[in-house]
């Protein structure tokens, strides 16, 4: 782990107050309410690839993490590109309808985990109990922490103009704590399950691509809610952010296997050149 730790936490910074531990019971994993919560989030995860845990941050935690935010904003690395939902080049045998010719924008700033060293954020992230709620949830014996010094924990702020382009994710599944919201706009849209391993579904993907069907799923979460998406085949995007304030929210990266980072070359590109090199 390359991440510098800097002074010790003091106890108001240990990571279980940041979490509203009556609604979602963390530190006590035997008990019913525990359980409950645990059978609420899987169901609700089996039928819609979306899941918001509305509260989970306690207001100390969300306080302190937006101070979190608000401190390492200076240290953020700004993204422009244009893509398409599969981040493939687009080649000559593609028909003139296949989505991948459809592009849209992506500008976001980004505040990479080799520059958390010693925050709350770097410390919930590494909190066991949250590691074992998240396996949890989905069913596995237990996550891992990416081990990639960048990648790990990304504080993703959209100011305002910023926007997230239409994508699938490469991951399985992914964790996501909402920070703070935006005036208007920054939207998570959503087509969960529009895809599946057998159907790649071209003719659903461009409709909504290209503006003729709505996203079945449009929302905006309240700061302090923890969320987990399916997103392989959930095809998503968060709206222009409009307004004075930005929308910011922490992407927490748990792995089902051991040893997973970025190469050097991705990991420079997506977080600037100050990136640190491979050991
Ligand atoms: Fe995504």
């Amino acid at each position: 782990m390359s991440v510098a730790q800097s002074e010790p936490l003091t106890d108001a910074d240990a990571p279980a107050a940041f979490i509203d531990l009556e609604r979602y019971p963390l530190t006590a994993p035997d008990s019913a309410g525990y359980v409950r919560v645990i059978e609420d989030a899987r169901g609700r995860l089996a039928q819609s690839a979306l899941l918001a845990l509305p509260g989970f941050l306690s207001a100390h935690g969300l306080r302190r993490l937006r101070e979190d935010a608000r401190a390492l904003e200076p240290r953020a690395h700004r993204s422009v590109k244009q893509s398409n939902p599969y981040n493939v080049p687009v080649t000559d045998d593609m028909p003139d309808d296949h989505p991948a010719r459809i592009l849209s924008t992506t500008e976001r700033h980004g505040v990479a985990y080799h520059d958390m060293g010693g925050t709350a954020m770097a410390a919930l992230y590494r909190w066991a109990p949250l590691g074992r709620f998240v396996a949890d949830v989905l069913g596995l014996r237990q996550v891992h922490l990416h081990e990639d010094p960048s990648n790990a924990l990304v504080l993703q702020i959209y100011k305002p103009g910023d926007q997230l382009a239409w994508h699938f994710d490469r991951a399985h599944f992914s964790t996501i704590l909402q920070l703070q919201k935006a005036d208007e706009g920054g939207y998570f849209e959503a087509a969960p399950n529009i895809r599946s391993e057998g159907d790649e579904n071209l003719e659903g993907v461009h409709a909504i691509l290209s503006e003729k069907r709505e996203p079945p799923f449009r929302g905006r979460s309240e700061p302090g809610t923890f969320v987990i998406i399916f997103g392989r085949n959930c095809l998503h995007r968060v709206t222009r952010v409009i307004g004075e304030h930005a929308r910011i929210s922490l992407i927490l990266s748990y792995e089902e296997q051991p040893g997973m980072k970025l190469d050097a070359k991705t990991r420079k590109l997506f977080f600037g050149p100050d990136a640190p090199d491979d050991p």
